[in-house]
């Protein structure tokens, strides 16, 4: 890819790759049929040559790592065609010593997790399917408000690159469009009791999806369904992992991080204060949400007073 990318708009003929990747012309014919494959559009044969037919939409070190220069984000990049979930890439990595703000991206999850037993739809090339490595000097109690944060960067993403488009935050980690999830964040981490050693903040982003299983068609959408049109998944995940950047360093940095997080969180979601919930774990916590106390958790007004919401699936009622 990166040999058909540098020379854009020419025929480079197999001879030349197979020299520059020390391989077979044979082994190359191979290689450009597995990218066929993956969706990229090559044009050409072992005799006369490849050329790229336009520039793919893939999440590529190469083509996102210029533009995350001066973020913790631009230095480890790690890319996949395929793989079983970004997430279990990134807890790996992490637990061998993988830095922070290492990113793991993918065109294809085979097993993408969600929160609880759920799995991530992860369909080819049509999401964003991203999982990046931090690892903030905090308690484990307070990784709530960054993946809040989290939240607030994937909201202002989407934002940044189509304004008319007005999501919707519902706590903890979903983003929704017109009531229909566009965004779902897993956050997983590695701590003991006093002492996070590393989080894993995975982001899927329904993006290009024109249609969905009939199990999701009720609530799934994708930002092409809502806006009419296609977009580029690397504006998109450059747009997104700047501005998580910029949510990640302010939180550390600010001593008014927390409060800026909780304050714009409640902005941007229809759902935290004065809407009837049910936590799904949890049958007697049923009542009416009350905003966000000053750690993130979910406050909730019930028939016996005023409880809190540590974990579990919210259902809005
Ligand atoms: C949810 O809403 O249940 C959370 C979904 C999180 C999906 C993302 S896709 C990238 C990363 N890898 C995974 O396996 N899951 C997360």
């Amino acid at each position: 890819m990166r040999l058909l990318t540098a020379h854009a708009t020419v025929v480079v003929s197999g001879t030349k790759i197979a020299a520059e990747i020390g391989t077979s012309r044979s082994d190359i014919w191979r290689l450009i049929q597995q990218l066929r494959d993956l969706g990229v559009d090559i044009a050409g044969h072992p005799s006369t040559g490849y050329s790229l037919k336009s520039i793919p939409d893939l999440l590529l070190p190469d083509t996102l790592s210029p533009q995350l220069q001066g973020t913790i984000f631009g230095k480890h990049i790690h890319h996949y065609y395929k793989i079983d979930s970004t997430n279990t890439a990134a807890m790996e990595a992490a637990s061998g010593g993988a830095p922070e703000g290492s990113v793991f991206l993918a065109e294809q999850q085979t097993a993408g997790r969600g929160r609880g037993a759920n799995q991530w739809h992860s369909e080819r090339s049509s999401g964003i399917y991203c999982s990046a490595v931090l690892r903030p000097a905090v308690p484990p109690s307070d990784v709530l408000v960054v993946t809040l944060a989290a939240g607030l960067a994937v909201h202002a993403a989407i934002q940044e690159i189509d304004s008319r488009i007005a999501p919707d935050l519902k706590w903890p980690n979903d983003v929704l469009i017109g009531k229909k999830k566009v965004c779902g964040i897993l956050t997983e981490m590695n701590a003991d009791i006093t002492r996070v050693r590393y989080i894993v903040i995975g982001i899927g982003i329904n993006v290009n999806q024109s249609a969905f299983p009939a199990d999701l068609q009720a609530i799934a959408t994708s930002l092409r369904l809502v806006s009419g049109t296609e977009w580029s998944r690397v504006e998109l995940c450059t747009a997104l992992l700047k501005s998580l950047d910029r949510e990640y360093r302010s939180l550390l940095k600010s001593s008014d991080g927390v409060n800026s997080i909780l304050r714009r969180f409640q902005e941007r979601s229809s759902s935290v204060r004065g809407r009837q919930i049910e936590v799904e774990e949890d049958a007697s916590l049923q009542g009416v949400t009350d905003g966000l106390d000053e750690r993130g958790f979910l406050k909730v007004r019930t028939a016996q007073g005023v409880r809190t919401v540590l974990s579990g699936t919210v259902t809005l009622r």
